[in-house]
């Protein structure tokens, strides 16, 4: 079936849906991200925000619901798909026992680039990470491990970022800095990056728009200028806690 969105789709999910035994973790939830878009998903802990990027990246199968992926079926076309889609997560390591530079090589053959240590180079210079490429990763601190896990994420030049806390464990000048190679890859690749963050200022500085889930539903969507205007709240930091504790009545 071709889809009906333009050239521009890059994810659309439709009455998404994922159980964990009783437990309901995502309870039908449904958006568009657009090329070159970044939405912001959050929400309280265990509102499904991980849960539904790991559906994204095929880690976990849906209860129901659909997944496409540049007007593709996800479940049709997974490889395909796979291959112009990259994750980061600041709660994944890499292999201890080699460098920075070992790793990343790895991984761009693994998906096939053409020069593998030129790739490699780019990613570890879009990330400020020269410095580092001849350490081993057990060597790295935390912070330091989130940017080299990031750098992995680029080295198939994805079309779509899934980000889960990418800025979680950094320091402010590291998270502005992460920030800033979102951006600039929004503006040079045209990337749609969806990514999760419990730091409300920076998702109203990077976000176009976001998705606030709650209990496994979307309970608002919008840009974050605009809907804390629609609910009169000071920021989005003063809305989250609002709705939070509403929410939890
Ligand atoms: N493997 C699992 N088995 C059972 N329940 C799970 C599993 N993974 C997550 N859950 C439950 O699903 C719900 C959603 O979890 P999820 O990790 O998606 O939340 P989250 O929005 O990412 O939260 P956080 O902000 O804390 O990262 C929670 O109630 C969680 O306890
Ligand atoms: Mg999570």
């Amino acid at each position: 079936m071709i889809s009906t969105l333009s050239a521009s789709s890059a994810i659309e999910v439709r009455d998404l849906a994922k159980s964990y035994r009783n437990i309901e973790a995502v309870r039908g939830v449904s958006f568009d991200v657009r090329r070159g878009e970044i939405v912001g998903l959050l929400g309280p802990n265990g509102a499904g925000k991980t849960t539904i990027l790991q559906t994204l990246l095929g880690t976990l199968t849906p209860t129901s619901g659909t997944i496409r992926f540049f007007g593709l079926d996800f479940a049709g076309n997974r490889e395909s798909i796979l291959a112009r889609v990259n994750f980061s997560s600041t709660y994944v390591s890499l292999p201890y026992s080699l460098t920075v530079r070992e790793n990343l090589g790895i991984f761009a053959r693994l998906y096939g680039a053409a020069e593998p240590g030129k790739r490699v180079q780019d990613v570890l210079d879009r990330l400020d990470l020269a410095d580092l490429a001849d350490r081993y990763a057990s060597h790295l601190s935390s912070g330091q491990m989130t940017r080299v896990c990031l750098a992995k994420a680029l080295i198939n030049d994805p079309e779509v970022l899934l980000l889960d806390e990418p800025t979680a464990s950094l320091d402010p000048d590291m998270a502005d800095r992460v920030r800033k190679t979102l951006v600039g890859l929004r503006r040079d690749r045209n990337t749609a990056i969806l990514v999760t963050s419990h730091n409300m200022r920076e998702i109203e500085a990077l976000c176009d728009r976001i998705l606030f889930l709650h209990v496994g539903r979307i309970i608002m969507e919008g840009p974050p200028r605009e809907i804390t205007a629609r609910f009169g709240d000071a920021d989005l930091e003063t809305l989250f806690l609002r709705v939070a504790r509403e929410g939890r009545g």
